[in-house]
């Protein structure tokens, strides 16, 4: 089994949704998806309203995940571990134990050479337009993540 971390910084609004649309689209036990947080803010919270809305009008539902913070165990248990932004990047690489654990981390956005500008912007403090935005994005980074775990497993 392949298994894949989603990491933010609260696990409520960006991470969420990467989770969600990647699930949707693996659809497959040879893959196993899961979400963090790198902060303990949202621990047991629901995901963002606007994310469970932007992932509901996409016929996804991610009304079940719950908050969690990323643990030191992630590493061991994850193949790969995605995270939004450099500064979600920094608070892993800060955890990491060894050079094999550093490997694991990469910014989602790399797995798409067509996108520029690396970063999932944080929506929090926006508005639905925000959310939307960051669908997009997470929607096709996901795709591209899809093609090339696919690849690997064959
Ligand atoms: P996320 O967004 O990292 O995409 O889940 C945030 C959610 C909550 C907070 C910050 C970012 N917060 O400060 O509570």
């Amino acid at each position: 089994m392949t298994s894949i971390l989603m990491v933010c910084l609260g696990n409520i609004c960006r991470s969420p949704l990467a989770h969600g649309i990647l699930e949707s689209k693996l659809q497959s036990d040879a893959f196993y998806v899961d979400s963090a947080g790198t902060a303990n803010y949202h621990v047991g919270d629901k995901p963002d309203y606007r994310s469970i809305a932007v992932a509901k009008s996409n016929n996804i539902d991610i009304s079940q995940q719950r908050g969690r913070q990323f643990k030191i165990s992630d590493f061991d248990t994850f193949d790969y571990i995605f995270v939004m932004d450099q500064s979600n990047f920094d608070n892993v690489i800060t955890l990491a134990r060894t050079t094999q654990d550093i490997a694991k981390v990469k910014l989602l956005l790399e797995v798409d050479d067509t996108i520029i500008d690396k970063r999932v912007p944080d929506p929090y403090y926006g508005d639905i337009t925000d959310f939307e935005k960051v669908y997009s994005l997470l929607d096709d980074a996901c795709s591209a993540l899809f093609k090339s775990l696919n690849k690997t497993i064959q």
